[in-house]
């Protein structure tokens, strides 16, 4: 407290100081937040942030300015909501646990409208999501708490941060030029976990591990540029695009481009996956540099995902390419599966260099492209 009020002076006083001097923490233990793991940390994380974090910040160097979790035990009970935050640094050094309450719902963290936070550990963030689950039911709390939340945010990055078991999924950045980076999710092997869930423009996730049994590192519409790199997926249901939900218009996913990923034991590798009443475009994806090992579908596009029959689809996909594709599926299902609309065909989809096995013979239903035997050109 002394110290960030000396800074804050310096800073006042309009004195030149060093970057790395230059930062301001705001502690939550001097906002009520205590290291008890019984306390809330929710209202502690919101009084310093109105009463210390805001009035200090005069630079736009994110890391100057200090939300500070110390080292040591809190528990989370409340859920908070930083809207029209900018230029600041949440910087978690503690555990933060998650209580068992069936009528937390909601986000846990949301940053909303925000501009340029940088989320960081060295700590973590555990979710206890099995309280949630009773026996594996998802249906007993449908409302159970999801983790993260950067809403309409631009310039911003989580990393360092562990997070663990989430009762629903547990990062989600919607905006521009965001970035998740060297950081794990641990999750059970069970359904609405997943793991990043990416849409807007020119986001990014590089250099992350992610178990659990949901999507690992996925892209939502709208989308147009990201950027997938370094991305272990364990007992995932893999890296997709999509779901784009039933009846879904509009829909704009462009200039993907995923590289070298790893995906084991996992329900599906690489998917697009509609519904046959969606309608819109996904066109310039790639997939580089994959090794799957025991995956499900390991490259799969599918306009029929979760059902649906009427075969009425205008959503255009076209130009996905998957190249230095290796390892292994499953038994009773193929490598590649294009199952697309017959209204509007998968068009220019390329295979190069695929060595998947392991596998039933692959499928072709309504696309063309080029790389593979028994897919048709366009
Ligand atoms: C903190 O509390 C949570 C939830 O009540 C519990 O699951 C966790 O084990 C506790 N952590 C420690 C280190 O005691
Ligand atoms: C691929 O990703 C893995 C896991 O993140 C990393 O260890 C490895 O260095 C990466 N390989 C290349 C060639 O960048
Ligand atoms: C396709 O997407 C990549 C990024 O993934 C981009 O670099 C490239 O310019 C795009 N190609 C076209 C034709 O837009």
């Amino acid at each position: 407290m002394l110290s960030s009020v000396f800074t804050g002076a310096l800073l006042l006083l309009g004195l030149q100081v060093q970057s790395a001097l230059a930062f301001i923490e705001c502690n939550v233990l001097d906002y009520g937040a205590v290291a008890d793991n019984k306390t809330d940390l929710g209202p502690a994380l919101s009084k310093a942030w109105t009463q210390c974090v805001i009035p200090q910040v005069t630079t736009t160097v994110a890391d100057n300015v200090l939300l500070y979790v110390p080292a040591g035990n809190f528990l989370l009970a409340s859920a908070v909501t930083f809207d029209d935050a900018a230029n600041w640094n949440l910087h978690i050094a503690g555990d933060i646990y998650l209580p068992f309450n069936p009528s937390l719902t909601g986000t846990m963290l949301t940053f909303e409208n925000c501009q340029n936070i940088l989320l960081n550990g060295p700590g973590a963030i555990f979710g206890n999501g099995y309280r949630y689950r009773p026996n594996g039911d998802l249906t007993m709390y449908p409302n159970r708490p999801r983790l993260i939340r950067f809403q309409n945010c631009n310039n911003c990055e989580i990393t360092q941060v562990q997070l663990f078991n989430a009762p629903m999924f547990h990062v989600t950045m919607i905006g521009k030029y965001n970035i998740a980076h060297d950081m794990s999710i641990m999750a059970d092997h069970i359904g609405e976990t997943d793991g990043f869930d990416m849409s807007g423009n020119n986001n990014q996730v590089f250099s992350v591990t992610v178990e659990n049994g949901d999507e690992c590192v996925t892209v939502k519409t709208p989308t147009n540029g990201f950027i997938a790199k370094d991305i272990i997926c364990r007992f995932t249901a893999g890296c997709n695009i999509g779901s784009f939900g039933s009846g879904a218009v509009g829909v704009n996913v462009q200039n993907v481009f995923y590289s070298n990923v790893t995906i084991s034991n996992s329900d599906a590798g690489v998917m697009i996956k509609s519904y046959p009443n969606c309608q819109g475009t996904v066109k310039n994806i790639t997939y580089t540099g994959f090794t799957m090992s025991a995956a499900a579908y390991p490259m799969y596009i599918s306009a029929f995902w979760e059902g649906g029959t009427t075969d009425t689809g205008k959503l255009q996909i076209s130009d996905v390419t998957f190249e230095n594709i290796k390892g292994t599926g499953t038994p009773t299902r193929p490598a590649i599966l294009l199952n697309c609309n017959k209204a509007t065909p998968c068009e220019g989809i390329t295979f190069s260099n695929i060595a998947v096995t392991n596998t039933i013979a692959d499928q072709f239903t309504n696309a063309c492209g080029s790389g593979v035997s028994g897919l048709k050109a366009c």
